[in-house]
């Protein structure tokens, strides 16, 4: 396939947390560039209705299952008979806790979707992808990968674990033709934060000075619609308050 910058007609994406803020607008950017698409999402409703709209094919499942995660390779292969050009690992899980009042239960489940999910889905398709000489693994990080923040203690955790997955491959995919990318966003608007109510609190970014969601989409699909030669390893995306959203 020829794959040419700025058109992805002839993509086949997996994308994971469709249902999401970041993931709906990313969906319909990419069902815009002519990608195709599966989508995976917890919520069934939401999920059929996107997938309608952007005659795209719906997975309905929880990323907490690891049955049902290992059981998304055979359903992708009814649908396209080889892996994807690109898997998204979108979906994310969020707690706001210190970390003395942190459950294990809470700690296990966003590390579930966070990192062991993505580590589970990125394990089913590489082999493929390397035998093939080509695909792409995009990871959405995020700053609290990087840089503490207090109440984060799960959530970090999942993250800079991540960060250490995407580093490992970094050096691992490097002249195999399958490309990583790292994409680490500030805060951004979405219902991720509905929970916790950030206007109302001082310890808290705005939601007006967060990002919006399309500055992430952006961000993923000008890595996924570079040249064949050209592998974006990481996209680090800052708000930029002052300038109001962009
Ligand atoms: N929002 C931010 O401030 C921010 C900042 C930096 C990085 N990020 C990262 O950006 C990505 C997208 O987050 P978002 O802001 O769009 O959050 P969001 O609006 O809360 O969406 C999260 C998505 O992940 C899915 N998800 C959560 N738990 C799941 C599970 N157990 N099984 C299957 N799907 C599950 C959600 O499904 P349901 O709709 O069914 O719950 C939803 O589709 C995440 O990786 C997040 O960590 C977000």
């Amino acid at each position: 396939m020829t794959k040419t910058r700025g058109e992805l007609s002839g993509y086949r994406v997996l994308l994971t947390g469709a249902t999401g803020g970041v993931g709906r607008v990313l969906a319909e950017r990419l069902g815009q560039g002519g990608a195709e698409l599966v989508l995976l999402g917890r919520g069934a409703e939401a999920l059929e209705e996107l997938a309608v709209r952007l005659g795209a094919r719906a997975i309905v499942g929880d990323l907490t299952d690891g049955e049902f995660v290992a059981g998304v390779r055979d359903r992708v292969l009814d649908s396209w008979g080889e892996a994807p050009d690109v898997l998204v690992n979108n979906a994310g899980a969020f707690e706001l806790a210190p970390f003395a009042e942190t459950e294990l239960s809470a700690f296990e489940r966003v590390l579930t979707v966070n990192l062991r999910a993505p580590f589970q889905l990125a394990r089913a398709w590489l082999p493929d992808m390397l035998a093939r000489g080509s695909g792409h693994i995009v990871n959405i990080g995020s700053v609290a990968g990087r840089k503490a923040f207090p109440g984060n203690a799960a959530y970090s955790a999942s993250k800079y674990g991540l960060r250490g997955l995407h580093e490992v491959l970094v050096e691992e995919l490097r002249g195999t033709g399958v490309k990583i990318t790292w994409i680490e966003p500030s805060a951004v608007d979405t219902p991720l934060w509905d929970r916790f109510d950030p206007d109302r609190r001082t310890d808290l970014p705005a939601r007006a000075e967060m990002l919006a969601p399309g500055a992430v989409a952006e961000a993923v699909y000008f890595a996924i619609a570079q040249p064949e030669a050209v592998c974006v390893e990481e996209i680090v995306i800052r708000a930029n308050p002052a300038a109001g959203r962009r």
